[in-house]
């Protein structure tokens, strides 16, 4: 493993989607370059890739015949981008990590910062694996831990692991066990209910404490009827504007589709709309009487601040003129500068010694 990056990216040309101003963050990681290079040569007639964030082995391994586990609107939008990019054909197989696969027997996976998706993820390859199956999993030294050995061994015999190259290594996973299959959704209890989800989605095992403050302190007005819920998760912001009026047309709309499989699990008003994208582009502009968010500014292991704020425009966007928009935040993220270029009003609802809600106007 002396090779150098430039050779393992060759010509490929690989850019960030959503663009971003931070010339730190790159489209690839050493570990995706580690992984692209362990198989190029393999002769399996299909390849299953899991996590191809920016879409590095959609294009590096074009030749193969690719089925792209997708998990985020914006990484089939950042493919196409680098498909596209490349000059290379942008139809490409893609399954949900709900799917059943057909059958897999290469399989890649970029560790996911999510050792529940990381399981579910291993759970889809093993129910369809063959016999010769090969999971070559990507991974940058230092986010890895031995929990994830613990979940790769519930599924494999032999579970391996190379030398590191550049601060990443490979997780190689062969000879599927005999397995029964645990479920993997987990159940929240809420006020008289409980909440379901998909393993990987936001805030696994309990309500996220900042959800918890804003419920505890948001209440609608009768005249908010279109309300929209921004970075959804499981739908249980959804849930209580239902609880506080049944009669509320409710849309919630989330980057990541296990979140909106699990809001559907959850929010049952016939009036209500699911949207699985990363911006409000295609929303009516100028509809919604009320907005509500617990944003998001972790993705992965990254902060992007620019991802939360471009969301904010979009809210501007399709609020209504006095429309409101109610978020709660970290109070460490100071949001109030920026909201304060976009709406009329910028006020604070609560505040505690950790979080902040705040409420604006259109
Ligand atoms: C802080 S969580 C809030 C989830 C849920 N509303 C709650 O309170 O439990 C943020 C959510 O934002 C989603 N997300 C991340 N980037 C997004 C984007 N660009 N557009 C929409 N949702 C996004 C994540 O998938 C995650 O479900």
């Amino acid at each position: 493993m002396d090779y150098k990056v430039e050779e393992v990216l060759g010509n490929y040309k690989l850019l960030r989607y959503p663009k971003t101003t931070n010339k730190s963050l790159r489209a690839w990681s050493n570990a995706e370059l580690l992984v692209a290079d362990y198989v190029k040569e393999k002769n399996s007639e299909t390849v299953h890739v899991f996590n191809d964030r920016f879409g590095v082995w959609n294009c590096l391994l074009n030749e193969k015949r690719i089925t792209t586990i997708w998990t985020y609107a914006s990484q089939k939008k950042a493919i196409t981008y680098n498909l596209e990019l490349n000059k290379l054909d942008v139809e490409i197989e893609y399954k949900s990590p709900l799917d059943t696969l057909k059958e897999v027997d290469l399989a890649l996976i970029k560790i996911p910062k999510s050792l529940e998706l990381f399981e579910l993820f291993l759970q889809q390859i093993h129910k369809s694996a063959t016999s010769k199956i090969e999971v070559v999993c990507g991974f940058m030294t230092k986010y890895f831990s031995a929990s994830y050995l613990e979940i790769a061994a519930n599924y494999f015999e032999e579970v391996s692991q190379t030398k590191a190259w550049k601060k990443s290594r490979l997780l190689i996973l062969k000879s599927p066990k005999k397995n029964e299959y645990k479920s993997l959704i987990n159940e929240i209890e809420w006020k008289d209910t409980f909440l379901t989800q998909y393993y990987g989605v936001f805030s696994s095992g309990k309500i996220d404490i900042g959800t918890r403050f804003l419920l505890d302190n948001f209440k609608m007005k009768s005249n908010e009827i279109k309300v929209l819920d921004v970075a959804s998760g499981n739908g249980i912001i959804a849930y209580d504007v239902l609880e506080q009026n049944k009669n509320a047309e409710v849309t919630l709309i989330d980057d990541f589709n296990l979140a909106i499989a699990s809001s559907k699990l959850n929010v049952l008003s016939k009036k209500t709309k699911f949207v699985c994208d990363d911006t409000l582009d295609s929303l009516s502009e100028a509809y919604f009487d009320l907005v509500v968010s617990n944003p998001p500014f972790h993705f992965e292991h990254e902060n992007n601040i620019e991802i939360t704020f471009n969301l904010f425009e979009g809210v501007e966007k399709c609020l209504k003129v006095d429309g409101r928009f109610v978020l709660v935040a970290n109070k460490h993220l100071n949001y109030k500068t920026y909201l304060l270029k976009l709406f009329k009003v910028v006020g604070i609802i609560a505040v505690n010694n950790k979080f902040v809600i705040y409420e604006c106007l259109k």
